[in-house]
């Protein structure tokens, strides 16, 4: 009889696409998905450490585990990810619990992990950096991805060490993946039916391996006729080069929504941040991607109340983002991680740092709301990704990643149609497909 896994998944889209490739690996010995948790024999938390009580969490969840477990045999319990890696052994010494501490880089082990667990019963925490060997054992596991729009993983780690982030210890130094592997993994995504690929990375746009960088790949990719759409997340303004805008002047796939983290408007604020660029680098980005194409978007992150923001710093902030008019970006107060360089200086007042916050999001959230409002009457392009519960109604994204709900037939899944919005809110555009396929009969 096959095992079951349980997979639970918290942060990045990089978590996701581990996730993903976990569950291919350990496949291969036997394990099947399943999404009811009282029938699972191993369940695996992947965690995320980049805010909040990200740790507690972790064990709050396994409290749960334990409650829903105590009348049963219990699971095989492994935490993997960034605060498996920030914690290692620790977790296994405060809650015994678990079984298995395996880091984001350590993934090609799992499969001896588990064999050698079930084996000896021996408790087991694994949290070397070692991503060029887990590449290499993942490039022979095939990705078993079949999702419209699918993530591929290309740079792992980071050098950057803004003074808030725990992604440099976390995920350890940058790593690029060859640049053949990346091309034949996203080949494999196309025959699997996928049609959108997002690339990723902690720091993307610094993707380099020999002379390869992001703007090869993405070419190189857009030559796979499947593949409709490419997307890339999460880069740095400092890895914004030359040859990466000049892509969006000749690229026929790359999407117009560049996600761009600034962090903050002020120059003040990014040195202390050691963010490694001034505004004046960004808005120059900006300026250039929209002289080769007026149809770019931004979208951002920012960091409110970081220690030393002054009123005229996040009013520098709040500028940035009148002007650019960034679209869907993340917000969010500035929470000290344990181990970076920025957990010991003094926080700014809890009800400054929320009223800061409720500015910044009530004028991010009105450009979101002005442009979808925008497209009413208007024909877009979408991209059909599955059938919602509602009879009838189909899930797409719009090229800027605005979620769309619509009318179409199940043969329109994968392809890119016309769509004509009639409403909109905030978070979502609704309409109905002018181009839809003819429903076949069964
Ligand atoms: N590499 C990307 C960059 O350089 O902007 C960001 C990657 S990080 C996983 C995603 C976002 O989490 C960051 O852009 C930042 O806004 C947010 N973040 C990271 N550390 C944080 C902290 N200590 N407090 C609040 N937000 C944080
Ligand atoms: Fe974190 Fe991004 Fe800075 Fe790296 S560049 S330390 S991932 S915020
Ligand atoms: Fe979280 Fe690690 Fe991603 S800390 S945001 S899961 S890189």
């Amino acid at each position: 009889m096959s095992k079951k896994i349980f997979i639970k998944t918290f942060g990045c889209q990089m978590n996701e696409y581990d996730s993903n490739r976990i569950f291919d690996t350990v496949n291969k010995i036997g394990f099947e998905k399943t999404e009811i948790l009282e029938e699972t024999d191993c369940y695996l938390l992947n965690t995320c450490h980049i805010r909040d009580k990200a740790k507690e969490k972790v064990y709050h969840d396994i409290g749960r585990i334990k409650k829903t477990f105590k009348n049963k045999q219990k699971p095989f319990v492994i935490v993997a990810g960034c605060v498996a890696q920030a914690e290692n052994d620790e977790m296994l010494k405060r809650e015994p619990y678990i079984d298995l501490v395996i880091g984001p880089q350590a993934y090609h082990k799992i499969n001896d992990k588990i064999e050698e667990f079930l084996d000896k019963q021996k408790k087991l925490e694994e949290t070397d950096f070692d991503a060029e060997a887990k590449f290499n054992y993942l490039k022979k596991i095939q990705n078993k991805s079949s999702k419209v729009s699918s993530f591929l993983t290309i740079q792992e780690g980071c050098d950057k060490f803004c003074h808030f982030c725990v992604v440099p210890y976390t995920r350890g130094p940058e790593y690029s993946r060859p640049f053949q592997e990346i091309v034949n993994e996203a080949k494999g995504l196309a025959d699997n039916g996928v049609k959108e690929i997002t690339l990723l990375g902690q720091n993307v746009n610094a993707y380099k391996n020999q002379n390869f960088k992001l703007s090869d790949l993405i070419l190189e990719i857009e030559k796979i006729q499947e593949i409709k759409r490419i997307r890339y997340t999460t880069s740095h303004p400092r890895d914004m080069s030359e040859d990466l805008i000049n892509v969006y002047g000749v690229s026929k796939k790359l999407m117009p929504l560049v996600h761009l983290p600034v962090q903050s408007g002020s120059n003040k604020v990014l040195k202390l941040m050691n963010r490694k660029h001034v505004i004046e680098d960004y808005i120059e980005i900006y300026e250039r991607l929209r002289s080769i194409n007026p149809k770019i978007e931004f979208s951002s992150d920012f960091i409110i109340a970081y220690p030393g923001e002054e009123e005229e710093d996040f009013n520098a902030t709040f500028e940035l983002i009148k002007n650019i008019r960034f679209i869907n970006s993340f917000s969010f107060i500035f929470s000290p991680r344990p181990g970076t360089i920025a957990s010991n200086l003094k926080l700014i007042d809890k009800e400054i740092s929320h009223a800061r916050l409720e500015k910044v999001q009530k004028q991010l959230f009105e450009h979101q709301i002005s442009m979808n409002k925008s497209l009413e009457n208007n024909e877009i392009d979408v991209l059909v990704e599955n059938k919602t519960n509602e009879s009838s109604k189909f899930f797409g994204r719009s090229e800027y990643m605005t979620s769309v709900i619509f009318d179409a037939n199940d043969q329109d899944v994968g392809n890119i149609v016309k769509v004509k919005i009639n409403n909109s809110n905030q978070n979502t555009l609704f309409g109905e497909c002018l181009n839809k396929s003819k429903q076949r009969v069964a």
